[in-house]
């Protein structure tokens, strides 16, 4: 999608979204457009509310206008969510122009309203049917020739490029998730983070099972024996020109392409939806595009291990004793609490090999965080105060909701084993979020700035593109939100 700014409306514009807040001058605002459409004020006024996401049509000759509702005092999320609903519902009628007219109802915050606009308005381009033998139409806006046009008073390019060249990073990462584990293996998830890092410029390293062996990442290797599947670790360096003067973040992504809970087997109802639980690997591989893409001024580190947990004759079997790369031995109670297990080698890599100042893991860790916040929150555990501020403040922003729980050391008593170091589960259905983050925190090294992102609830969900749950990109832009704070303060 080609990207132009204008500083006038553009009369001559075939189509042109019109978006509105409902603010006091709406009525004047309204009064105004019907005025100027030739329509009586009183029809516009009682058709169209402002309510985010209404949309109100009118055609005027050749000209075409759109009203979109933003509702109250939007910020980035309701005008990013109300652009995607917006160009995801009306593609048969939009063609490969559009113009935005952000002079009617200037944003309070112009740049923000410009990166939420280009990045809905491409969001809503997304079709879902990788595998089907015949292709939907394409979405105009994502076709070739497309052009958008924002209208505006003030210096909003640099904002709105950074609003798509997000979403495509996020679309990229749609797929991935969105795919089954057939057409993703671990290995899959490895020459995608290579491909990226040669566009965009940043370091991937991919470590095949030998190396793995090798390493002694033990806990990645049990999770992986019931698997027909190599396992593979993936690492990824951006570092900025000129080095980051604010220190090192790495991030650590859980990536289980397939979760069927292995021996401890997971019920058939639901199973299929497993395919997302390398969502947490995602938004670190989404995360690392973005950053390297955009030219962020912060080093990261991205660290994903990944495997499927499957079944086998081989497969690790509750009561099994391993090892892990910390050196910490490790009761396995029930062979579905894996993604704790591959997280204790990549955190533990992540933390002994770089050293970074800050330290983050996302992972679809437990149905408890679902069952806490269903689907609208992530939980978020962190041994850091300002981090976990930090992270609440970005997720809010940009419209991915964390919601800290604590870690107190009474839960230790979750992961206390008879026989090895700890163990992966309490064998009680109680705290389960928190027992899991207490597993994490015994591979962090005592690392001081630790967060830990429980996105079981919503790296998967309901929206506009599908009749199922499917993938969110969830944590892209919080994490992307946070390096730029990051960096800037
Ligand atoms: N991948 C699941 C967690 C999950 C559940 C993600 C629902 C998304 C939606 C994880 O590996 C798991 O199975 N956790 C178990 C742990 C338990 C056995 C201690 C759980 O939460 O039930
Ligand atoms: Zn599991
Ligand atoms: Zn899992």
């Amino acid at each position: 999608m080609k990207l132009s700014i204008k500083d006038t409306q553009d009369l001559n514009a075939d189509t042109t979204l019109i978006p509105l807040d409902q603010n006091s001058a709406l009525p004047e605002t309204l009064n105004r457009l019907a005025v100027a459409w030739g329509i009586a004020p009183a029809i516009l006024h009682k058709e169209f509310k402002a309510d985010n996401s209404e949309v109100f049509a009118h055609r005027k000759g050749e000209a075409r206008y759109f009203l979109l509702g933003l509702g109250k005092d939007p910020g980035y999320a309701e005008t990013l969510r109300a652009c995607r609903s917006f160009s995801h519902k009306f593609k048969q009628k939009l063609n490969a122009q559009l113009t935005v007219d952000l002079l009617t109802c200037p944003p309070r915050n112009p740049e923000q309203a410009a990166e939420a606009v280009a990045n809905g308005l491409l969001l809503g381009t997304y079709q879902i049917g990788a595998f089907k033998s015949e292709k939907t139409e394409e979405h105009p806006l994502a076709s070739a020739d497309a052009a958008l046009t924002l209208v505006s008073g003030e210096n909003i390019a640099k904002a709105a490029r950074t609003g798509m060249a997000v979403a495509e990073t996020q679309m990229r990462i749609f797929d991935l998730v969105n795919a089954p584990s057939n057409k993703k293996l671990p290995t899959d998830l490895g020459a995608w983070a290579i491909e990226s890092g040669r566009t965009y410029g940043y370091r991937v390293e991919v470590w095949d099972k030998k190396k793995i062996v090798d390493t002694g990442l033990h806990a990645l290797l049990a999770v992986n024996q019931g698997s027909a599947f190599p396992p593979a670790f993936i690492i990824m360096e951006y570092v900025p020109e000129g080095g980051s003067p604010k220190g090192k973040i790495a991030v650590v992504g859980k990536g289980v392409t397939f979760d069927t809970g292995g021996l401890s087997i997971k019920p058939a109802a639901n199973m299929h939806l497993m395919k997302s639980d390398m969502g947490g690997a995602a938004a670190v591989l989404g995360a690392m595009e973005t950053a390297a893409k955009l030219k962020l001024p912060v080093h990261l580190i991205g660290i994903v291990p990944s495997t499927e947990n499957s079944v086998d004759a081989l497969a690790v079997k509750p009561s099994d004793v391993i090892d892990s790369y910390s050196g910490k031995t490790i009761e396995v109670i029930d062979t579905d609490a894996e993604g704790r297990l591959i997280l204790a080698d990549g955190l533990f890599y992540a933390v002994r090999h770089f050293q970074p100042d800050i330290l983050i893991d996302l992972a679809t860790l437990t149905g408890s965080a679902v069952r806490t916040f269903g689907y609208h929150a992530a939980a978020l555990f962190a041994n850091n105060d300002a981090l976990a501020e930090q992270l609440t403040k970005a997720g809010d922003k940009v419209g991915e909701r964390v919601w800290r729980l604590p870690i107190w050391d009474v839960y230790k008593e979750d992961i206390k084993s008879d026989i090895a170091d700890v163990r992966n589960y309490s064998g009680r259905p109680t705290a389960g979020a928190i027992g899991a983050a207490k597993f994490l925190e015994a591979f962090i090294d005592n690392h001081p700035a630790w967060a830990h992102l429980d996105i079981a609830g919503v790296a998967f969900n309901d929206s506009e593109f599908a009749t199922q749950k499917s993938a969110t990109a969830f944590g892209i832009r919080l994490l992307i939100e946070y390096f730029e704070n990051f960096a800037n303060n």
